[in-house]
């Protein structure tokens, strides 16, 4: 794949140049050394400035523009490597070997396949529910993939593997693409494992989840289009499955190749909300699932990962390029918060949106006429935003404003913008999870309470 598209390398090699020549002059480490706790620091409303943890996985610099995953600049990977080998980085702290990353690959088909999961999601009104809360409801339902194979030594009991024409199932429609690709929900035969969910290490639960919400987020795709989920393909690559099993056809190498790019771009981004939504569920030592449900959760609010479906929605709503200047005033004088613009942490362009806007560009002509007028308004917005806050404000793109339109340009629908942020960031929060438990502390910040004293009760009656 990555051979096959030189261009795509070279538009993120020009990209790192230009983040370079533009941050050259911003400070590099604040600060890495060790801390000692307790740590006096400033600390604003949201928590802004506080330190959680102590952390080797990812770094970001706000001030230069910049995103390192254990050591390596974020558009170094996105230019040479795959989400395979990032997500195995983000966990492990090292590139795998070629022998471990063929037997993470070999893991992550086999944890692809979620015959009880898929199952118990089909039985809900999918097509009708929130993309992300589906998500959420899948993810929590993955734990019981394997207590259930521990209960029945290893194997499902064939007595539950149904076919895919029974009543059951909600969605009736054959999937177009390839004829037999169809979710087979047979039971499948499998030799006594340890559980994912048992690991001591929590290594093997991290694998599951990261292969299980790809899965996921592709069923609730198909469903909500009239569609049955598909059977993961072993002989593909994450990003090459995540898209056959959304669309039922495989991918150019290109379309394979931006997929990779988006996953590895969204896979870890420090102490984001829905990253310490999920560790502050860890340390009460819940388990893995409750805590990744509770980052699904956290990511999917406007603010957070929902900017992303935000982002088309302001884009439609200003209509074309032409009307950017008015709607801009309007958002002004009402003091509007634009989605994909803005970050708590960068106050420079997000190296993440540096290569996302060149993507969303790239033969842009040979799009439908309708994300052509979204990425031209987007491109105006852009201009318009830098202009009247961008130098002042320091307010620029963020991972969420051209993200949109390289996912429309995968055929990709809206609603599953933020499921499919959640299928990358799985990586970064479960490392981050794997990283906190090994010292462990529960999160217990305080509140200041500003309210009353010495109130006395008073019976209904006499209120
Ligand atoms: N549009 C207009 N003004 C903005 C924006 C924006 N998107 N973001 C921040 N500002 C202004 C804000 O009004 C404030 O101005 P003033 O000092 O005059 O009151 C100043 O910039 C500082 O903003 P803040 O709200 O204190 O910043 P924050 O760190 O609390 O919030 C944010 C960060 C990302 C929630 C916010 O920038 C925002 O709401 N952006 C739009 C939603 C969005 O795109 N979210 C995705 C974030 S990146 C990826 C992710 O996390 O998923």
């Amino acid at each position: 794949m990555l051979a096959q598209t030189p261009e795509i390398t070279e538009i993120i090699l020009a990209a790192a140049e230009k983040a370079r020549q533009e941050t050259r002059d911003a400070p590099d480490h604040p600060r890495l050394s060790r801390l000692r706790w307790p740590q006096e620091c400033t600390i604003g409303p949201g928590l802004e400035g506080a330190i959680a943890c102590e952390t080797k996985i990812g770094y970001v610099n706000g001030a230069k523009g910049w995103l390192v995953y254990r050591g390596y600049d974020i558009f170094e990977l996105c230019a040479y490597s795959t989400f395979e080998e990032v997500s195995y980085l983000l966990l492990h702290g090292d590139l795998p070997s070629v022998d471990e990353l063929a037997e993470y690959k070999r893991k992550l088909t086999r944890y692809q396949h979620l015959n009880q999961t898929l199952r118990l999601l089909v039985s809900f009104p999918v097509e009708e529910m929130n993309a992300m809360g589906a998500l959420r409801m899948g993810t929590i339902f993955m734990r019981q993939e394997f207590t259930t194979m521990d209960r029945e030594g290893g194997r499902p009991a064939v007595d539950d593997a149904i076919g895919a024409d029974e009543d059951s199932i909600a969605m009736e429609t054959k999937p177009f693409g390839e004829e037999h690709a169809i979710y087979e929900f047979k039971a499948r035969r499998r030799s006594r494992r340890k559980s994912a969910a048992m690991d001591a290490s929590g290594m093997e639960a991290c694998y599951h989840l990261i292969a299980g919400v790809a899965t996921i987020t592709a069923a609730i795709a198909r469903v909500r289009r009239g569609l049955l989920p598909i059977e993961p393909d072993p002989e593909l690559s994450f990003a090459a499955n995540l898209y056959y099993m959304i669309h039922g056809r495989r991918p150019t190498p290109f379309q394979e190749r931006i997929l990779d790019i988006c996953l590895i771009l969204h896979a870890d981004h420090g102490m984001n909300a829905s990253t310490f939504a999920a560790l502050v569920v860890a340390s009460t030592l819940s388990d893995f699932y409750l805590s990744i449900g509770s980052g699904i959760a956290a990511l999917s609010g406007p603010l957070h990962g929902g900017a992303n479906e935000q982002v088309i929605n302001t884009l439609r709503e200003i209509g074309s390029s032409a009307g950017v200047s008015n709607w801009m005033h309007m958002a002004m004088v009402k003091k509007k918060k634009i989605s994909g613009f803005g970050h708590r942490v960068y106050k420079a362009y997000d190296p993440r949106a540096r290569v996302l806007g060149p993507l969303a560009a790239y033969g842009i002509e040979r799009s439908t006429p309708e994300i052509i007028n979204l990425f031209d308004t987007a491109r105006e917005l852009e201009k318009q935003v830098l202009r009247s806050f961008g130098t002042e404000k320091k307010i620029f793109p963020n991972v969420d404003f051209y993200s949109g339109i390289v996912y429309s340009r995968l055929g990709i629908s809206p609603a599953l913008f933020t499921p499919l942020f959640a299928v990358s960031r799985v990586a970064g929060w479960t490392a981050r999870v794997l990283e906190y438990l090994h010292h462990n502390r529960i999160f217990r910040p305080r509140a200041m309470y500003v309210g009353e004293f010495d109130r006395h009760y008073v019976p209904v009656d006499q209120r």
